[in-house]
C-alpha cells in the first residue's frame, strides 16, 4: 500500500475555517468580521518601545523562555493584579503567542491514553491541539442562553462525566471565544473541584481577560483555591494591546510543570522575536491605566454590532467578554451556517465564521455563525451598509436559498 504523504494525524483535522474565511474575504473583497483582529492602530507606547529596541539593536535570540525583562514583567502583573506570587525565573515562559504556549503546554503534560476535558463550542485550536499532543478530548457542551440575560451554561452533570482517572487535564477559555461566555466563580469552584478530585491541570487560556462587559467579572482560574499549583494560565499581548501579528503570548504555571513546557517550547520555536519582547514588557509595566479605556471602547463596538445584527434580521446572543458575537440565522431562513458564510461573504461582501466549525460535529450548530467586532466604526458602518443587501434578497435566488427561494 502506498503510504500518504502526510502524517495520520494531520488526516484528523482540517486546516483552520476562521483563517480560510479571511483568505474568501480578501478574494471577494469583503468586510471582514471573521478571523479576531483589530483593523484599528495600537497603542502608542507598545509601538514605540518596539521602534526603541529594534535602534537599541535587540536583535538577537533572547533567553529561551523569555527576556529576562519581559518575565518579570509578568510575574509583577499577575501578582499586581491577582495577589498571587509568581516566580518570573521558574514559572513563565514566553512563548510565539497564545497559540504556542497551548501547544507546548500539552505537548509538555500530555502522555500516551491521557484524557482532556474540553467545553463546546470551543476555540478551533483546541481540537488540533488535543490531537497533535496525543490527548483523547471529552467535550463538554455549552448550551445557549435561556433568555437575553443569560449565559452559555453547562450541565454539571456532563461535566462530572467527562472526568476520571484517565482525565490530565481541563481547558477552559474565559473570557470565551466564540461564545462570549464569561466564566463564574461558582462555575471555576466547580471544576477546580473536579480537577482536585482526579489529579488533574487546569490549562486556562485567558487572553480576553480584560474585554468583559457591563458589570461581569473574570475570575482567574490561579485564584480558585487550591489551585494555584495545578493551573497553567495562558496570555498574550494579541487581543490586550491589538498586536495579533507580534506573535509574544506566555504561560504561566507552577514550577515543576513549567519545566516541561520550556522543554518543548525551546525546541519548538527558540523563542519570540525579542524587540517585540521588549516592547511587550514595557507595555505591561506601565499599568492598569490603560485597560478601562480598552474595555469601554469594546463594549461601544459590541453594542454596536449588536444594533446592526438585530436590525439586519440575525437573533445575536449578547456577549459578556471577548470581542465575537454568536447570532443565529433561523430568523432569515437559512439552515446552514458553511451554505450562508459562503453566501454572505460572496453575494453580501461580509465574511463571518460559521458556528459549526467550533463543534467537533459539524451538524451540531448549523444555525449559528460568528462575527468579531473588533473593527474601527468605519468598517462596522461598512458592513452594516452591505448587510442591508439581506434584505434585498441579493444573490438569494442564485444561491437558491433563503427566505427569498
Ligand atoms: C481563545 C483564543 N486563544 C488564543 C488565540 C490566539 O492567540 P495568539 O495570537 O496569542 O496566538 C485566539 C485568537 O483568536 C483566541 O481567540
Amino acid at each position: 500500500m502506498t503510504r500518504q504523504p502526510t502524517s495520520q494525524k494531520t488526516h484528523l483535522f482540517t486546516e483552520s475555517v476562521i483563517r480560510e474565511m479571511t483568505r474568501l474575504a480578501l478574494a471577494h473583497g469583503a468586510v471582514n468580521l471573521s478571523q479576531g483582529f483589530p483593523d484599528f492602530a495600537a497603542p502608542d507606547l507598545i509601538k514605540n518601545a518596539a521602534c526603541e529596541a529594534i535602534r537599541a539593536d535587540v536583535n538577537q535570540y533572547a533567553v529561551t523562555w523569555g527576556a529576562k525583562p519581559l518575565r518579570d514583567a509578568i510575574a509583577a502583573d499577575v501578582t499586581r493584579r491577582h495577589g498571587l506570587p509568581i516566580d518570573p525565573d521558574t514559572q513563565v515562559t514566553v512563548c510565539c503567542g497564545a497559540t504556542e504556549a497551548m501547544i507546548a503546554t500539552l505537548l509538555g503534560i500530555i502522555d500516551p491514553g491521557d484524557e482532556i476535558v474540553v467545553f463546546e463550542p470551543f476555540y478551533e485550536n483546541y481540537r488540533p491541539d488535543s490531537i497533535l499532543s496525543g490527548a483523547t478530548p471529552k467535550f463538554v457542551r455549552l448550551h445557549p442562553p435561556r433568555d437575553a440575560r443569560g449565559d452559555w451554561w453547562f450541565d454539571p452533570d456532563d461535566l462530572a462525566r467527562a472526568f476520571s482517572n484517565r482525565t490530565r487535564a481541563v481547558i477552559i477559555n474565559t473570557p470565551n471565544n466564540p461564545t462570549g461566555k464569561v466564566f463564574t466563580r461558582d462555575e471555576l469552584t466547580l471544576i477546580a473541584s473536579h480537577c482536585q478530585q482526579w489529579g488533574a491541570i487546569a490549562v486556562t487560556d485567558e487572553i480576553y481577560e480584560h474585554i468583559v462587559y457591563d458589570d461581569h467579572v473574570h475570575v482567574p482560574m490561579m485564584t480558585i483555591d487550591g489551585m494555584a499549583d495545578r493551573t497553567v494560565t495562558i496570555n498574550s499581548t494579541s487581543k490586550t494591546f491589538s498586536v495579533t501579528g507580534w506573535r509574544v503570548g506566555w504561560a504561566v504555571a507552577p514550577p515543576d510543570i513549567a519545566t516541561g513546557i520550556r522543554k518543548v517550547h525551546d525546541f519548538l520555536t527558540v523563542g519570540a522575536a525579542a524587540p517585540l519582547q521588549a516592547a511587550a514588557a514595557a507595555a505591561l509595566n506601565a499599568g492598569d491605566g490603560y485597560y478601562p479605556h480598552l474595555r469601554e471602547t469594546y463594549q461601544s463596538r459590541r453594542d454596536r454590532l449588536l444594533g446592526i445584527l438585530e436590525r439586519r434580521g440575525f437573533a445575536p446572543f449578547t456577549p459578556r467578554g471577548a470581542y465575537y458575537v454568536m447570532a443565529d440565522i433561523a430568523p432569515l431562513w437559512f439552515d446552514d451556517d458553511m451554505a450562508f458564510a459562503q453566501y454572505l461573504v460572496t453575494d453580501v461582501g461580509v465574511a463571518c465564521v460559521p458556528g459549526s466549525s467550533f463543534f467537533r460535529d459539524r451538524s451540531s450548530a448549523k444555525n449559528i455563525v460568528r462575527f468579531c467586532f473588533c473593527k474601527k466604526e468605519e468598517t462596522l458602518a461598512a458592513a452594516d451598509e452591505r448587510l442591508a443587501r439581506l434584505e434585498r434578497g441579493v444573490g438569494l435566488q442564485a444561491a437558491g436559498r433563503g427566505r427569498q427561494a
